[in-house]
């Protein structure tokens, strides 16, 4: 193992538990058997541009048609050159056309309890309406609106509104701080920001209007601001700058058509964290995410029109953007949003909101699954999750042992798991079973999907042996990729396309096991390098969470005087901590992975640090770990939180 060459990473992990798709799911999945699997990826592969230039003729509505499917001058990519679609239309005016406008469109919940519900003929007129508010303020084509705004319908309607005028939409999770909002308007230049007096969280009410009035006063770009009357606080409102919603959709008429927009017209950007700390805003464009979004939903969702699909992401991220938006409405589907907390005001508020609209499909990150492992299984006990067929993981690798809870206790043991792999970047996923063909394995995002072709490759951009860990890279443009970064060509290029020449870098390191599944292995800079092996994190991290004591663990490196790095773990405990459990999680990392992996220093805390979009902090948790953060206290238990806060409008 120690020959390894530059940029390969060592497998430790060792899993064998394999489960099928039932039949009876496969006989009525849309792709049926491995075989189909196959023949679709083949015929993808074969002839990429004809494959997508079919799914696009089929799959969206043109205004005009396009007249050239790829134009590629490396990075650059350009799909369904001379075509116009609208983003909106195919995710709206489609269905109302097609006769379906009464087939629900979003079933939503706040966090108080109250419920709205909106048919696509409902969200047409309502997506119209703010449309033309929005062009009646002075915005025009290709103008960035800046969204700041709870878990509502409207935040969906928003981001629709700018579609159907060719707006561009930068949409901040309404967690962020002001200065994180400002930073962000300024870099793109936004000229309108939506927001609400304020929102519901976890049974307190936050003033989001007050946070972004504090935004604008270093915002000298935006002209206008609208204000969602949402939780009925005296908001502070500027007048000639600040506008209620509720009046100006009142003074303005339902009839605002889609515009024809260019496929290659910016539909939105969307801020992600770099490596650097300053955040990075990734611009996608209309025709190719559009389509990516679609066909991706309906291919890993397995999506029929009877499922009531529920993603708990927010809006806020790219999940929110092409799983509750761009993908689900393409796709007719309905749709359930929920505005809180998913512990408020019990720790059951997920499974009670599954049992009361028979939620089929349920898409969540492992963040909220250990999370749920923690708080216990008597809050899911008691509650009637018949209804799920499907489940969905995203955003970090899924560690086994939450994998086999997730399937017996939510799935009841009947729901195939998607474990879906792909990045902000990437516009949708790029590797996921596909629930009726292809049989899974716990951690694994098993294989890529139609259309895309990873490669797994060393330092030196070669292909690493099967079975080894390497950079994960993508070898022909996608339709759903990124186009750019906004205001910043020459990042785009040399953090994306120039270390392995000609393919776009993920980022990620990735192993191909026997059976060709791929296994994400963490992001290339938190390998960990013992005594020049190169460990993946997250197997360290799986091995700690099979102890029946731990609900959540991360594993860093820090430097060691002998071993290059030493091996440190943080880790959350379901039990009390004690000096002989610590003793007892070296040891079992011991006997499940061997003396390598085992790690030098266990700390126990309250809870890791988290990103607001809850990944786990690790540049944080590698500088308290090395000794260049204090904690303040080493006690039994610690708790980075307040670190946490300190650092996160940077990660
Ligand atoms: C990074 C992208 C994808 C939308 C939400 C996050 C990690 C994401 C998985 C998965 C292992 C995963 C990767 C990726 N990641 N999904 N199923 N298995 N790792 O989007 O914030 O752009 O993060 O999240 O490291 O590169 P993002």
């Amino acid at each position: 193992m120690s020959e390894a060459s530059e940029g390969q990473v060592d497998t430790v992990m060792v899993e064998q538990r394999l489960f099928e798709p039932s039949e009876d799911f496969s006989r009525q999945a849309r792709i049926k058997s491995m075989e189909d699997y196959q023949q679709l990826y083949d015929r993808a592969a074969s002839d990429p541009e004809a494959f997508w230039a079919e799914q696009a003729r089929e799959h969206l509505h043109w205004f005009t048609p396009f007249t050239q499917t790829l134009q590629w001058d490396n990075p650059l990519a350009k799909w369904f050159i001379g075509g116009t679609t609208n983003a909106c239309y195919n995710c709206v005016d489609a269905h109302v056309a097609a006769g379906r406008g009464d087939q629900l469109a979003i079933l939503w919940e706040g966090e108080p309890g109250d419920q709205r519900q909106l048919t696509y003929r409902q969200l047409q007129e309502e997506v119209s309406r703010f449309a033309g508010a929005l062009k009646q303020l002075g915005t025009q084509p290709g103008d960035v609106v800046s969204i700041y705004m709870p878990m509502t319908p409207e935040l969906a309607i928003a981001m629709l509104a700018c579609a159907r005028i060719g707006a561009v939409h930068s949409v901040i999770f309404a967690g962020f701080s002001a200065e994180a909002i400002a930073d962000r308007n300024n870099d793109a230049g936004a000229k309108i920001q939506l927001t609400s007096d304020g929102l519901h969280r976890r049974g307190k009410v936050l003033p989001l209007k007050e946070t972004v009035d504090q935004a604008l006063a270093k915002s000298p770009t935006v002209e206008k601001c609208v204000v969602l009357r949402r939780v009925g606080n005296d908001a502070p409102m500027q007048s000639g700058r600040d506008h209620w919603w509720h009046e100006l959709v009142d003074s303005v008429e339902a009839d605002c058509p889609a515009e024809p927009m260019d496929s290659e017209a910016p539909l939105f950007i969307l801020y992600t964290s770099g490596s650097t700390g300053k955040p990075k805003g990734i611009r996608h464009t209309t025709a190719g995410y559009n389509l990516y979004a679609k066909r991706t939903f309906q291919w890993v969702f397995d999506h029929r029109p009877d499922d009531v699909y529920w993603c708990t992401a927010d809006c806020g991220w790219i999940t929110g953007h092409s799983y509750i938006v761009y993908g689900p409405l393409a796709a007719g589907a309905t749709v359930l949003m929920y505005e809180g907390a998913p512990n408020h005001p019990a720790e059951d508020r997920f499974w009670e909101i599954v049992e009361k609209y028979r939620v089929t499909i349920l898409y969540t990150a492992p963040t909220a699954i250990r999370a749920f492992i923690k708080w216990g299984d008597e809050h899911v006990d008691g509650h009637d999750l018949s209804s799920l067929r499907l489940l969905g993981s995203v955003g970090e690798g899924i560690n086994p042992e939450a994998w086999m809870w997730y399937h017996t206790k939510i799935g009841g043991g009947r729901c195939p798991i998607v474990d879906t792999w792909w990045q902000t970047e990437t516009g949708g996923i790029m590797m996921s079973p596909l629930p009726g063909a292809i049989a899974t394995k716990p951690g694994s995002c098993t294989k890529p999907l139609p259309g895309i072709r990873p490669r797994i490759v060393g330092e030196d951009g070669q292909n690493v042996p099967q079975g080894r860990g390497g950079m994960l890279c993508i070898d022909h443009p996608w339709p759903g990729m990124l186009r750019g970064i906004w205001g910043d060509e020459q990042r785009y290029q040399e953090q994306y396309w120039s270390k392995v020449p000609g393919m776009y870098l993920t980022g990620d390191n990735a192993r191909q096991d026997s059976d060709g599944y791929y296994w994400i292995m963490g992001r290339i800079d938190d390998v960990i390098n013992v005594s020049g092996h190169r460990l993946s994190t997250i197997e360290v991290e799986s091995a700690l969470v099979s102890h029946p004591a731990v609900a959540e663990a991360a594993v860093v490196g820090k430097p060691d005087e002998i071993k290059g790095q030493a091996i440190a773990a943080f880790v959350t405990l379901r039990t009390d901590p004690n000096e002989e459990l610590r003793q007892g999680l070296k040891l079992h990392v011991r006997q499940e992975i061997g003396a390598l992996a085992q790690p030098d220093d266990i700390r126990f805390t309250a809870a890791l640090p988290k990103t607001r979009s809850g990944k786990i902090m690790r540049r944080l948790l590698r500088d308290i770990a090395s000794g260049k953060e204090q904690t303040g206290d080493t006690s039994t238990l610690e708790d980075f939180s307040v670190l946490a806060k300190l650092r996160d409008d940077e990660e």
